[in-house]
């Protein structure tokens, strides 16, 4: 069982599949001739090894699983943003989340999309009745912070690839929302959504133009449907951590398609401010992930993936001293807030 690969985005596992999912990934280790595909120092995957299909599937399973866990400081909360985020940059003035708030960073992230002037400004002209779409939504959570929060007139659809997340935000979110929320799996490179019918299209830390210097086959499916869903004149807010020099092949398309840069904002020292401010509550979520599940008891294999399970999800995570950290720290990949307009 490799569960970097073999797990299935339409799947929604139950905590007895995934104890025997993880159970027999702990067993496959007697078979591994080549050694881990995890570092063990810096919890890095190679990018042939892993397929992010498989990989969401088992993080959203889990997260659901594992419910309602404690923070680092006791405080109970369901782990749902599955985001990085970052620390409210000074500049922008007093931040809109509580300080005690476990998920304080993902929040941010999301309220960061919308602090730009220009959407103010559109979102004001309209008295709030704007219809934004989500592309890599998650479990909704950042959607669910933005249609009660931020934006409380907007209507909202919610996209992922991932069923469990989206099963996350039916149940946890949409009815709260009392109908401005939609919650639509499907496959952000060929989204079932009209010509023309958003507002704003949000992109949170979505899983794509992740490959250093190229826009890839699936980034100009991904960003063509952002053009297209989009009303003429509409924004695309847009926010991530990715390679560097990746940013820049992504506006050059996008300027190609209609789509241009309006403003652009780099949070990397507030982002690595969130990780070291987060550091516990990853830890504390950690442990409390491998104490669940008996696999990782099994007598010395279980311990070897114990330790291959906490680097790879610390490495997630974006934890202090595992590579996806350190590419901050270096610059090599930089977390940018990007607001961009489609031609009107
Ligand atoms: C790091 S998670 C971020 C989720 C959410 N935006 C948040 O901040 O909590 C990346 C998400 O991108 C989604 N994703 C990646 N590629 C996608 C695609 N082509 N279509 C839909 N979702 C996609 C994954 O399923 C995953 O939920």
């Amino acid at each position: 069982m490799d569960i970097l690969t073999a797990l299935k985005e339409k799947s929604d596992y139950t905590t007895n599949q995934l104890q025997m999912i993880f159970g027999a990934w702990v067993l496959s280790g007697l078979f591994e001739r080549n050694g881990s595909k995890v570092s063990a120092t810096s919890g890095a995957v190679e990018e042939e090894d892993y397929d992010k299909k498989s990989v969401y599937s088992l993080l959203y399973s889990l997260y659901r699983s594992m419910g309602v866990v404690k923070s680092e400081t006791g405080e109970p909360y369901e782990f749902t943003f599955n985001t990085w985020g970052y620390a409210w940059p000074k500049t922008w003035g007093p931040s809109p989340i509580l300080a005690t708030d476990p998920q304080r960073f993902g929040r941010n992230a999301y309220s960061g999309l919308f602090e730009f002037p220009q959407v103010k400004k559109y979102v004001a002209e309209r008295d709030g009745k704007v219809h934004v779409v989500e592309m890599g939504c998650g479990t909704g959570a950042g959607a669910n912070h933005v249609t009660m929060n931020v934006l409380p007139e907007c209507t909202y659809e919610a996209v992922d690839m991932q069923q469990t997340a989206i099963l996350t935000c039916q149940r946890r979110f949409v009815p709260q929302a009392k109908g401005r929320l939609v919650a639509t799996c499907a496959d952000c490179t060929q989204v079932p959504i009209a010509d023309g019918v958003a507002d704003i299209v949000v992109v949170n830390e979505t899983h794509v133009t992740e490959h250093g210097g190229q826009v890839s086959n699936e980034d100009i499916l991904f960003l063509g449907q952002i053009q297209r869903i989009l009303k003429p004149g509409g924004l695309f807010v847009w926010g991530n951590a990715i390679p560097d020099d990746t940013w820049q092949p992504c506006f050059d398309h996008l300027a190609s398609i209609g789509i241009k840069l309006v403003e652009e904002r780099d949070v990397t020292l507030e982002a690595i401010q969130a990780r070291d401010e987060d550091a516990g509550r990853a830890d504390a979520y950690v442990e409390q992930c491998v104490e669940k599940f008996w696999g990782f008891r099994i007598p010395h294999l279980g311990r070897l993936k114990r330790l291959d399970a906490e680097i790879a999800l610390k490495n997630f995570f974006r934890q202090p001293g595992t590579d996806l950290y350190d590419r901050m720290v270096d610059r090599t990949d930089t977390y940018k807030v990007v607001l961009l307009q489609k031609e009107g």
